[in-house]
């Protein structure tokens, strides 16, 4: 083949505006389309920047003429002419109020006709989209989200820098913990038998750094859990990770909140307002129903517990008297007309999943109260329980009675998904609190143990040492949370940095001393010889792009993502190995185990 000449681009397509009028440029870019309108033919460039109209007139050389009459969507083009002004202005266009005369085509590659469209609303359904992933990163929103995600990285790096932070990389290749999510594992050949896990998080090197005298490290790093995806959980996902010596959890916050006013400014705008609100773990689930609470709106949940211990509702009093149970309701203000009975009926279906056993309503109207509980109380009885409620007209009140944990989250979750349905969940209002204070511990009661809330390392709070032997479900931590929006974006403590309480923590988790010992003797051995007191967080690098960016979900910020069934449907990770490389590894596979099933529909579009 010939060798292509590379026309040498003069602008960006979608810089091009009347103060080009008279040049003469060159553009390299992608097809958007090509009409053929006799003797014009019009085509839309793009490129990164956005759009421009190329157009070829009769007065070109035929053969130019017929080429550029066989462009289709996404051929990849050079092209030269001069630019003029447009005869019909394109006011929705950057580029409309000029287009370019060419009088050069070069051609770099043909394109067969897509499977999906190249425009941000092609409603191709998301696995057809990561599937043809090549092609969906060509759209505009998302050529922008990584561009946005990019500046988001420059701004941390440029900030952590700033104030004495060293970027140090830990390993991906570790050593397995069974704590926590589930690990990937890697297998050894040089060590047969043996495997390596991929890091859930960077955490004990990170401390280890601290110990080796690093004083402030940070790093952008990958990390990897085997757990369920979600629209905001991916398998591999990017935190920024951060750690700080002689610091206590004050000195952590300040500079977080100086990163995030920071990170707001430059790229929203917006002016976060400092200190950034607290709220304790227990205020959250007591108010909110949920330790990651969306502060946008009110819906606040109400114990009626002691107002309702005597209730002839055998579903209140039952709540009421049981110890860890209780009976909480939240009033939607100005719900009518918006949910109906059936709405009701759907809003009980959807809290089963946390175990509700049910949701009891009351509306207020002019004149009149219903409730699902009608049959036990009469008026007085519901306008004195709409009154604990400060309900008026038109609002409706939801109860749910259970154990605590049950109600907190049905409460919790229906706040903030009828807040969603009226409307209130402005995207254009950053809320953003700590949650500090949680529990250092929570019973695991298929486990039959405790295990860490957030994770090993953390420090209980000093005055509730004592409780790990006595009471350790009591015992807080100095851990911390920051939440935007209903969504937890990091968190972190200050971790423990005495050899003998970490010893007292592991065995407050129910691990021997062996069993801690082989876990995490290296760090154990790591504290023998002089460790500064530390701490540190770690966000959600994709859930800040994704929630910076209005986005629903991290795969929309995320170049290459897995879909919701951890398949990469692009490449078609994950495959089986070669019989060669299991021989190699010492590794045989006993089931035979199909992938069919999970084969996604990547086949239509969607409506
Ligand atoms: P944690 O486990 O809370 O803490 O993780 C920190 C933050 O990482 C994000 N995150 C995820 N994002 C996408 N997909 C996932 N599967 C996923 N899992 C977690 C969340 C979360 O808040 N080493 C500690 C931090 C520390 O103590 O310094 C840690 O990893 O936004
Ligand atoms: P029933 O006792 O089945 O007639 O239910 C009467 C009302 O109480 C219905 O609206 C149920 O949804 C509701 N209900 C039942 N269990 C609970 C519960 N644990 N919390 C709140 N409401 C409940």
């Amino acid at each position: 083949m010939a060798e292509q000449h590379i026309l040498k681009r003069t602008h960006m397509c979608g810089e091009l505006r009347q103060s080009e009028i008279g040049r003469t440029v060159s553009l390299n870019g992608w097809v958007q389309k090509q009409r053929n309108l006799g003797g014009l033919i019009f085509v839309d460039l793009r490129d990164k920047s956005g759009l421009v109209q190329i157009v070829f007139d009769e007065d070109v050389p035929e053969e130019l003429f017929q080429e550029a009459d066989h462009l289709r969507s996404e051929f990849v083009i050079g092209v030269s002419g001069v630019v003029r002004e447009r005869e019909a202005k394109n006011p929705q266009m950057a580029t409309g109020d000029i287009e370019v005369l060419a009088d050069r085509l070069v051609v770099y590659s043909a394109a067969e006709t897509p499977p999906i469209y190249i425009k941000d609303d092609d409603e191709a359904n998301e696995n057809l989209r990561l599937k043809y992933r090549f092609l969906d990163l060509r759209k505009p929103k998302m050529q922008s989200n990584l561009a946005f995600r990019h500046r988001l990285a420059q701004i941390t790096r440029a900030f952590f820098d700033q104030e004495g932070f060293i970027d140090i990389e830990t390993p991906f290749l570790i050593k397995p913990t069974p704590e926590g999510a589930r690990d990937y594992l890697v297998p050894s050949r040089v060590n047969q038998g043996r495997f390596y896990a991929l890091p859930q998080s960077p955490q004990m090197f990170k401390q280890i750094l601290m110990a080796a005298g690093f004083d402030r490290y940070y790093q952008i790093v990958k990390c990897f859990r085997d757990e369920d995806l979600r629209a905001d959980r991916q398998m591999e996902f990017t935190q920024i990770d951060i750690e700080m010596s002689f610091v206590e959890m004050d000195e952590v916050l300040e500079v977080q909140e100086r990163f995030l006013q920071k990170l707001f400014r430059e790229t929203l705008d917006v002016e976060v307002a400092l200190p950034l609100p607290r709220l304790t773990y227990d205020e959250a689930m007591a108010r909110y129903g949920s330790d990651k609470p969306d502060i946008r709106f009110g819906f606040e949940l109400v114990d009626l517990s002691e107002k309702l211990a005597g209730s002839a509702f055998p579903v209140f009093a039952d709540a009421a008297a049981t110890g860890g149970s209780s009976v909480r309701a939240i009033r939607i203000d100005g719900a009518d007309p918006s949910f109906s009975r059936k709405d009701i009926d759907k809003m009980q279906e959807a809290i089963r999943v946390f175990g509700a056993k049910g949701l009891a309503w009351l509306r207020v109207r002019e004149g009149e109260l219903t409730s699902s509980f009608n049959k036990f109380y009469d008026q007085a009885g519901l306008s004195e329980i709409a009154g604990w409620m400060d309900a008026k007209a038109g609002d409706l009140i939801l109860f749910v009675a259970g154990p605590d944990n049950i109600v907190f989250d049905s409460l919790g979750f229906l706040r903030r998904d009828l807040a969603g349905k009226l409307g209130l969940l402005d995207d254009s209002v950053y809320s953003l609190l700590w949650v500090i204070d949680f529990p250092l511990l929570e019973y695991d009661e298929e486990a039959g143990r405790y295990t860490a809330m957030h994770h090993p390392f953390t420090a209980p709070r000093a005055e509730d040492i004592p409780l790990l032997d006595t009471d350790p479900g009591k015992v807080k931590a100095k851990a911390y949370d920051i939440v935007l929006n209903g969504v937890e974006l990091g968190g972190g403590s200050i971790r423990i940095h005495d050899r003998d309480l970490q010893k007292k923590m592991f065995s407050a988790l129910g691990l021997s001393d062996e069993e801690a010992e082989n876990q995490f003797g290296f760090l154990l051995e790591a504290f023998k010889y002089g460790v500064p007191p530390h701490g540190g967080i770690a966000y959600g690098f994709d859930r800040i792009a994704m929630l910076l960016a209005h986005e629903k979900s991290i795969r929309e910020v995320i170049a290459f993502p897995k879909n919701q069934a951890a398949l990469c449907l692009m490449s078609g990770a994950p495959a089986e190995a070669t019989a060669d490389q299991l021989t190699e590894l010492g590794i045989r596979i006993e089931a035979e185990t199909g992938t069919d099933e999970v084969e996604p529909d990547v086949s239509s579009h969607e409506g």
